[in-house]
């Protein structure tokens, strides 16, 4: 089995962006946590981050026919991304979204998802564990 896990903008700033919503771990812990339970998990992991839209994009689309699960951050395009949700859809592979934060007790403009109309679950304000419930929900569907 295999999954790739997304991030979207500022994720590699971790550590350093604003510390007290997302805490003082850094973008290296984070990959470090998802490669150790991947191996826990037996799967493969793909860790992909960028801060522009048309390289998820990309990604997305060269997951089509390779990858089993996605869990994807989209960090601000969670908000305005039609394409990414479109990429989703278009690929058709079984996707979990996570924000370390929890948005739903945050600004207005952060209420609106566009990827979540496509996602198998939301996981959010779990902070870095939300990755790996994110996996283990991929995990258990490839299984069934
Ligand atoms: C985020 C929440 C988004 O609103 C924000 O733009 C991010 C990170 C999170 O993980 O909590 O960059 O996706």
């Amino acid at each position: 089995m295999k999954l790739l896990v997304l991030n979207g903008p500022n994720i590699n700033m971790l550590g350093i962006r604003e510390p007290a919503v997302y805490g003082t771990a850094t973008y290296a812990d984070l990959c470090t946590l998802i490669r150790d339970h991947a191996d826990k998990l037996g799967v493969e992991v793909e860790i992909y981050q960028s801060n522009h839209e048309g390289d998820l994009v990309d990604k997305i689309q060269a997951a089509y026919g390779n990858t089993d699960g996605i869990v994807i951050n989209p960090a601000a395009y969670t908000h305005t991304s039609v394409a990414l949700l479109d990429a989703l859809k278009a690929v058709g592979i079984p996707t979990v979204e996570v924000h370390i934060s929890d948005v739903s007790k945050r600004e207005e403009f952060r209420q609106i998802s566009f990827v979540r109309a496509y996602c198998r679950a939301t996981i959010a304000g779990h902070g870095f564990a939300g990755y790996t419930e994110a996996m283990d929900l991929l995990a258990a569907e490839a299984k069934a």
